[in-house]
């Protein structure tokens, strides 16, 4: 996902605009560009050395001008054209004077190109975000400056964008504009920022405000104007954000994936803390009422990647809990089906960043479609939650790594709390069941403890099958989720290919690929399911895989199956 960071009136400008590309690393990228304002002028540099992009940037900026006050930063996930430093933004004008970053897609860029050609501007890339700098620079010849330029641009572009453009004409300014992408701002020690994630600024702001849909912001030094697209003046409302630096930073971890790992049984504990007691849940913080709540009659999960993942696993919860149907979808499938909603129906986006757009475009159509909808994120003031009618926060704390670990077992927290808000509203469990289950939760934190002191046992297994090409992860029910989760996470992180697959589906069809040598990596649930895992075990087995099951620790069956046992 692309990344933008700006800064206006600050000594640092450099290094500011560097720290902010690191930390947004974590949304991760391609390629990655920064463009300066200095006395002598603009200036501008850009890598695409896949991930170590924002590494050659750093070293690149050796060269930038020391006394830059301004610049504007972009990580780029290529969607048209190659990941390559032509298609890497900042993007120029004709005259070198103007520099633009966008996130997002600019849907009619081909009709808008083609008549910018034609009159006479040269193209430097093949990517969509490229019209906007030229138009800019078409509007800016009318004489009003560039807010006004800017805001006559983006009126002929469609699509979702977040946009920040500078001007060696007007180097104390940044103009930025939103739609749909998210954009926020700040200020701190006179200087003000913008960013697409509160990462970006963490340790540099006092004051943060997010930038809503259809809004322009002309930055200056200590201060800004907030506009509608038709230039009437807004007031924008402040977001609160309580990360210091401290929760940036790696603790003495080798990567900030392995911290975050090790910070599991603290998020878990933090989203129970206070919510889940030993007799009773306290759950007053929604924003919809227990009326609403209790009224619902049918529920739909929307995520994407992990957080689709874990809208899985709250599925069932809801279902087995609550006694209501649940659906779990993909956002960015949700959008073009014809779900039915009304005031009944609650839709619940479930997103870490509370920024990733497929999602964001989900919850909203079903709320303009009469639909509740709650959001379930780690990001207090984030789009999500400001789009919902009301938010349950996962308290995991900054989650940096791209690879989703310690915010995933917190919104599977979250989601199990909420099921059994529902249940206790609904009447459909006993208080001995849910005396149960709050005391199972309870024991989370400690049994994730314990389970970190196990690593080594992972280590064997992952130095045995580090050569194997291909795995399959087989689970069923919650088991499921849990196996899809973890082919994700190999390809994320191994760049191995691995299926995800639910264990019964294998003998349509794909086991034809199991053969020797090939790692299967089955997910047990004790229970009634466990003998039909046997059984999906013992088929891959029969064909040559070597088995790695994630099992409970007494179970002996899977001890005598497989060939190892997590
Ligand atoms: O911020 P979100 O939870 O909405 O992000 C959705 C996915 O991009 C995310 O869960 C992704 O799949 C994980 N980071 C992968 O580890």
């Amino acid at each position: 996902m692309c990344g933008i960071i700006g800064v206006v009136g600050a000594d640092d400008a450099v290094p500011t605009i560097l720290a902010g590309l690191h930390a947004l690393e974590y949304r991760g990228y391609d390629s990655a560009g920064v463009a300066l304002l200095s006395d002598g002028g603009l200036w501008r540099a850009r890598a695409a050395d896949a991930s170590q992009s924002v590494r050659e940037l750093f070293a690149l900026c050796a060269e930038a001008p020391s006394d830059a006050r301004t610049g504007i930063g972009h990580t780029r996930w290529a969607t048209h054209g190659n990941p390559n430093v032509p298609n890497a933004h900042p993007h120029l004008d004709c005259t070198g004077q103007l520099a633009l970053i966008h996130n997002g897609i600019i849907e009619n860029y081909l009709e808008l190109k083609v008549g910018l050609e034609s009159s006479g501007h040269q193209f430097s890339s093949v990517t969509d975000s490229e019209v906007l700098v030229h138009l800019i620079e078409v509007e800016l010849a009318q004489g009003d400056g560039l807010v006004e330029a800017t805001r006559r641009a983006i009126a002929q572009v469609r699509g979702a964008f977040s946009v920040a453009v500078v001007s060696a004409a007007e180097p104390e300014l940044i103009v930025a504009a939103r739609r749909i992408s998210p954009l926020i701002v700040g200020f701190g020690g006179g200087a003000g920022y913008l960013a697409s994630d509160i990462p970006a600024l963490i340790g540099r702001c006092t004051e943060v405000y997010a930038v809503e849909d259809d809004q322009l912001v002309a930055l200056r030094p200590g201060r800004f104007e907030v506009t509608s697209f038709d230039g009437a003046e807004i007031t924008p409302v402040p977001l609160e954000v309580d990360w210091d630096i401290e929760v940036a930073e790696k603790g003495g971890y080798e990567d900030f994936m392995t911290k975050e790992i090790h910070e599991q049984p603290q998020a878990v504990a933090a989203t129970l803390l206070d919510r889940v007691h030993a007799g009773h849940l306290d759950l007053d913080e929604l924003s919809i009422s227990d009326e609403d709540l209790a009224a619902v009659t049918k529920i739909f999960l929307v995520g994407c990647g992990s957080s689709y993942h874990t809208s899985m696993v709250g599925k069932f919860a809801i279902e087995a809990w609550a006694k209501l149907p649940a659906e779990v979808d993909i956002a960015s499938e949700f959008m073009y089906r014809d779900a039915i909603f009304d005031d009944r129906t609650l839709v619940i986006g479930v997103s870490q960043s509370g920024e990733t757009i497929d999602t964001l475009q989900a919850i909203r159509r079903a709320k303009a479609q009469g639909a509740k909808i709650l959001a379930v994120t780690n990001i207090v003031g984030s789009s999500m939650a400001r789009d919902a009618d009301g938010a349950l926060y996962t308290r995991a704390g900054l989650e940096i790594s791209v690879a989703s670990t310690k915010t995933l077992l917190a919104q599977v927290t979250a989601l199990q709390i909420l099921a059994l808000r529902l249940a206790e509203l609904r009447g459909t469990m006993t208080s001995a069941e849910t005396a149960e289950v709050f005391a199972s939760l309870r024991e989370l934190p400690a049994k994730l403890t314990e389970l970190l002191d196990r690593t080594d046992q992972a280590e064997v297994v992952a130095k045995a099958v580090a050569a194997t090409e291909h795995f399959f992860f087989l689970g069923r029910h919650v088991g499921l989720p849990v196996a899809l989760e973890g082919a994700l996470k190999l390809k994320e992180i191994s760049y191995r290919r691995a299926e995800g697959y639910p264990a019964g589906e294998l003998k349509h069809g794909p086991i034809a690929l199991i053969e020797p040598g090939t790692v299967v990596v089955a997910v047990v649930l004790q229970g009634p399911l466990a003998e039909k895992m046997h059984s999906n075990i013992a088929e891959v087995k029969a064909r040559g895989a070597t088995i790695v099951a994630v099992a409970e620790d007494d179970d002996e069956v899977v001890a005598g199956l497989c060939d190892y046992v997590l």
